[in-house]
C-alpha cells in the first residue's frame, strides 16, 4: 500500500460518510459464522470494525488480542464484528493460521466485502489509498443501532483494545448515569455533572467553576 501524502488534497477523508448520532446503515453479508445482518444485533452493543487485509502483521496482532479479550466485550453485552475486502475463504484460512500459531479461536464474525459496498457505506475506504483496502475504522453502535463513537487509525498503527473497552464503558456509564466522562476517565471513576443553564446557580456557586465543572454527587 502506498503511504498517503498528508499534504495531498483529498475530498473524502475516512469516517466522513457517517457521523455520531447516525443510524448505522443496515447490511446483510456472508461472514465466518454464517450470514449476518447488522440490524439483527439491535438490543446489544456492537463494535463493527474494518481491517485493511487478512494475513498482515498488525491486523493479526489485533485479531489475536481481540479474540483473547472476547469475554470482556461479552461481559459488556457487546458483540464484535469485523470486515474487510478479503474473501470468506481468505478469512477462514487466516483464522485457521491464527488458531494454530497463537492458540486462540476467533469466533466473532468476519464479514467479506469484496465489492466494498459495505466499506463505502460506512466510509471505511481510504480515499488516499491506491488500492481498495479498508482502513482501521471502528464504529461503536448502541442497542438502538445508533453510531455513538468512531475511530480511524492508519494501516500501520494497531488499535488499543483497552481503549476500545474504555470507550464502551464510557458510553455505557454515560447512558446509565446521565453524566459526562472527563479526560482520561477510566472505568468505574466518577462522571461529571452537565453544567447548569440557570444564571442564579452560576452566581450562587461557591467556587468559580462550581456551576460547570463538578463531579456527579458534588454540591456546587
Ligand atoms: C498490517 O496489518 O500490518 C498492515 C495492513 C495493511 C498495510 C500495512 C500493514
Amino acid at each position: 500500500m502506498s503511504q498517503p501524502d498528508p499534504a495531498a488534497p483529498h475530498s473524502a477523508p475516512p469516517c466522513a460518510g457517517l457521523r455520531i448520532g447516525d443510524l448505522a446503515p443496515d447490511f446483510e453479508a456472508r461472514s465466518t459464522v454464517g450470514p449476518v445482518r447488522l440490524s439483527a444485533f439491535r438490543g446489544r452493543w456492537l463494535v463493527l470494525f474494518s481491517h485493511p487485509a487478512d494475513f498482515t502483521p498488525v491486523c493479526t496482532t489485533e485479531f489475536v488480542a481481540l479474540a483473547r479479550e472476547a469475554a470482556a466485550f461479552e461481559k459488556r453485552d457487546c458483540a464484535l464484528m469485523a470486515l474487510s475486502v478479503d474473501s470468506l475463504f481468505s478469512h477462514f484460512a487466516w483464522l485457521r493460521m491464527i488458531r494454530d500459531r497463537f492458540d486462540v479461536e476467533v469466533r466473532f464474525p468476519i464479514v467479506e466485502d469484496p465489492t466494498l459496498v459495505i466499506g463505502r457505506a460506512f466510509g471505511m475506504v481510504s480515499a488516499q489509498d491506491s488500492n481498495s483496502a479498508t482502513v482501521r475504522t471502528t464504529f461503536f453502535i448502541d442497542p438502538k443501532g445508533v453510531i455513538r463513537a468512531m475511530t480511524c487509525y492508519p494501516a500501520n498503527l494497531g488499535r488499543s483494545i483497552p481503549e476500545m473497552l474504555r470507550i464502551l464503558d464510557g458510553l455505557q456509564a454515560i447512558d446509565a448515569q446521565g453524566g459526562l466522562a472527563p479526560a482520561n476517565w477510566q472505568t468505574g471513576e466518577t462522571l461529571l455533572t452537565p453544567p447548569t443553564h440557570d444564571l442564579d446557580e452560576v452566581f450562587g456557586a461557591e467556587e468559580a467553576t462550581g456551576w460547570f465543572l463538578r463531579a456527579t454527587g458534588d454540591a456546587s
